[in-house]
């Protein structure tokens, strides 16, 4: 059996040519293998856009609100996440999957262009959700600070310029916010911004909810709205990840739940990085009509 110190920082593990967290890339055929079903939903995300925040939504929006039914389980397990590995410590997430009734909801941060097959010919519906890449930045730099399946990400500078560059799991965030974007076009896609979650979480929620094609009376919304606020989680143990072993996720580095706010980035870049930043950004985002806020 292997032990996890096998995988625990460690350094990204290519898989079709985007740097994988290393547990996870074992058995790729696996993942691309994987069979979807019509009604699975699948939420989609370039790491640290509001996964977690999107899941709890979608799972509550399909218990009809009921909050105490979610605490059941931790998200983790009632959102198992396509992807996810750790040989010989727990079940990956695609078998975790296969034992699940339907409809199942299934976390992914897989690039479109990587996505399973299965999913595009079933047609299953797909709530993206994206977040301006400066906040992304900062989040997924404290993220990899204090969750030990990926590697150290040294000083703020420096990962920076690895973010940049695409050499970050999942790969570049230009290409994954790009490729989502395009699909939507041919794919029942609802593309949702993190900033706009923040700005009305009551609207971006009746739009998911539209979407799942289930009618919620406005007490279950504003009750759903209440129990996904950035409070809430932090406050709930099935959502805010201190269940993971603290030699995986050590929260007093930085915790899961960490600020949950637009804006956030401009306590971490300097003057220099952020016009360095946008300068790369405008090369990258070129042709795009898609068009992020990034603070409120
Ligand atoms: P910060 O690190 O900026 O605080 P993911 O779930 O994709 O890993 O994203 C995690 C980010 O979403 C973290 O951002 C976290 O605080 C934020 N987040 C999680 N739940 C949230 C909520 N209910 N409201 C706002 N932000 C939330």
């Amino acid at each position: 059996m292997a032990s996890a110190d096998t995988y625990l920082r460690q350094p990204w593990h290519p898989v079709h040519g985007i740097p994988m967290v290393c547990a996870f890339a074992h058995n790729w055929e696996r993942v691309d293998a994987f069979q979807s079903r019509p009604e699975d939903i699948v939420v989609a995300t370039f790491p640290k856009s509001g996964t977690t925040w999107v899941c709890e939504i979608v799972d509550m929006i399909l218990k009809g609100g009921d909050a105490e039914q979610c605490k059941q389980d931790t998200i983790a397990n009632r959102v198992p996440m396509l992807e996810f590995a750790a040989p010989g410590q727990m079940p990956a997430g695609t078998e975790q999957l296969a034992a699940m009734l339907s409809p199942r909801i299934i976390k992914t941060h897989i690039p479109a262009h990587l996505l399973p097959k299965s999913f595009w010919e079933n047609h299953c519906k797909v709530v993206y959700v994206a977040r301006n890449a400066k906040d992304v930045a900062v989040s997924y730099y404290h993220f990899d600070l204090m969750n030990k399946l990926h590697p150290h990400p040294g000083t703020w500078a420096e990962y920076l310029e690895e973010f940049m560059a695409g050499r970050v799991a999942y790969g570049s965030w230009y290409d994954h916010v790009k490729g989502y974007w395009e699909r939507r076009k041919e794919h029942p896609i609802l593309y949702l911004f993190y900033e706009d979650m923040k700005e009305d979480p009551r609207r971006e929620i009746g739009k998911v909810a539209q979407f799942l094609q289930r009618e919620l009376p406005p007490a279950v919304l504003d009750a759903i709205t209440r129990n996904t606020s950035f409070e809430a989680m932090r406050d709930n143990p099935t959502t805010n990840y201190t269940m993971v072993p603290s030699t995986v996720m050590d929260h007093s580095l930085s915790p899961f739940m960490r600020k949950g706010i637009a804006g956030d980035w401009k306590n971490h870049f300097t003057v220099a990085q952020s016009e360095r930043f946008d300068e790369d950004y405008a090369c990258k985002m070129a042709g795009t009509d898609l068009c992020f806020r990034s603070e409120l």
